[in-house]
């Protein structure tokens, strides 16, 4: 008789967003943009998104998002070991917004950023999980956050309609199980590739008066690689854990564009009503993308314990990942 190994498993226990108030139209868009509703929506989807407002920094939004997930797991702040904040756009360049909202909940453990651009939740969570199957710590909240607003050149038209604000926050908690079918994080995969790093950057940063930063896309180059790469995580993910894509009961993918989405859900063999889809409401909320996904489908009962989730998401770096959970 084999004695079965008790491992640390890092199970969702609450989910949280947020949304800045100020909900900006295409057609709103169009007023100051050279653009159309009929052009943005055909090319990407998008429909409208939500910009940040002076008092909604990264570490409010990061903040409100977490405690609504925090109340929904019952963990206290304090036991909590980590804060994993991924941001592209961090209030400063130190201390880490993770811990302005460290501070805010009162929470314990150690906090920092992760920037790894649209892929940075899905890193987190790979850091997180690892964490807590190491011992190291039990509990953990993994928040992707971001205020692309400030960082967009609003007169490249090709770049600034792409893109909104906005947080979202998963409570990881550590359980011991020996059953590989109980909820949890079954696997992450992390990808990088320095190389690809000028399809898609910032061209300055934090603190820097004579340049302090505007997104740029390549974005032909950026969806070329993004369909690609994402499918590629999605095969690896499946492949480690014996599963089908079959077994996938929701995919809930980097919301940057309706087509790139489509593209990966008919390369998979996924229903309509397999693929959670808010690029619609939110368009391309960067780190933020996933999570806020997730609470949506969630909060309306879509998605539901039990269901195997695949995440997949591709950034600047060019950085990419996937991650299949079990709820
Ligand atoms: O989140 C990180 C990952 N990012 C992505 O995955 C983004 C990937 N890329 C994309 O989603 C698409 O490439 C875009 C949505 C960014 C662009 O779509 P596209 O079909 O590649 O369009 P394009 O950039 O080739 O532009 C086509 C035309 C151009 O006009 P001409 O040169 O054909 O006359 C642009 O000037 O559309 C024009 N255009 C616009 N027209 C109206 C570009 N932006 C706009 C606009 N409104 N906002």
């Amino acid at each position: 008789m084999t004695a079965r190994m008790k491992t640390m498993r890092a199970q969702f226990a609450g989910v949280g967003s947020y949304l800045p108030e100020n909900l900006v139209t295409n057609d709103e868009l169009a007023k100051t943009v050279d653009t159309s509703d009929a052009w943005i929506r055909e090319r990407t989807g998008i429909r409208q998104r939500h910009l940040a407002a002076p008092h909604e920094t990264c570490a409010f939004m990061a903040t409100r998002a977490a405690e609504a997930a925090l109340a929904q797991s019952g963990i206290a702040a304090a036991d909590i070991g980590a804060i994993i904040l991924a941001t592209a756009t961090p209030d400063q360049a130190f201390p880490a917004t993770a811990t302005r909202v460290q501070a805010a909940l009162g929470a314990g453990g150690f906090a920092y950023d992760l920037s790894a651009a649209c892929a940075g939740f899905v890193y987190a969570l790979g850091m997180a999980d690892s964490l807590i199957r190491s011992g190291a710590i039990r509990n953990a909240i993994v928040i992707g956050a971001e205020v692309y607003s400030r960082i967009l050149d609003w007169n490249d038209r090709g770049t600034c309609v792409l893109f909104g604000d906005g947080a979202g926050a998963v409570v990881l908690r550590g359980v011991e199980s020996d059953d590989a079918a109980s909820p949890g994080v079954l696997s992450t995969h992390l990808h990088s590739d320095g190389s690809l790093g000028d399809i898609l950057y910032v061209n300055g940063a934090v603190g820097r008066r004579d340049l302090p930063g505007h997104l740029v896309m390549n974005g032909r180059e950026v969806f070329r690689h993004a369909v690609a790469r994402m499918s590629e995580a999605i095969d690896e993910a499946l492949a480690a854990n014996n599963l089908a894509r079959t077994d996938v009961d929701w995919m809930i993918p980097h919301q940057a564009n309706r087509r790139i989405i489509d593209g990966i859900g008919k390369k998979l063999g996924l229903g309509e009503n397999q693929v959670v889809i808010t690029v619609d409401q939110h368009a391309n909320t960067s780190a933020a993308s996933i999570p806020l996904a997730l609470a949506v489908a969630m909060a309306d009962g879509r998605i539901k314990p039990g269901n195997l989730l695949l995440l997949v998401a591709l950034g600047g770096g060019l950085t990419w990942a996937s991650a299949l959970v079990r709820l």
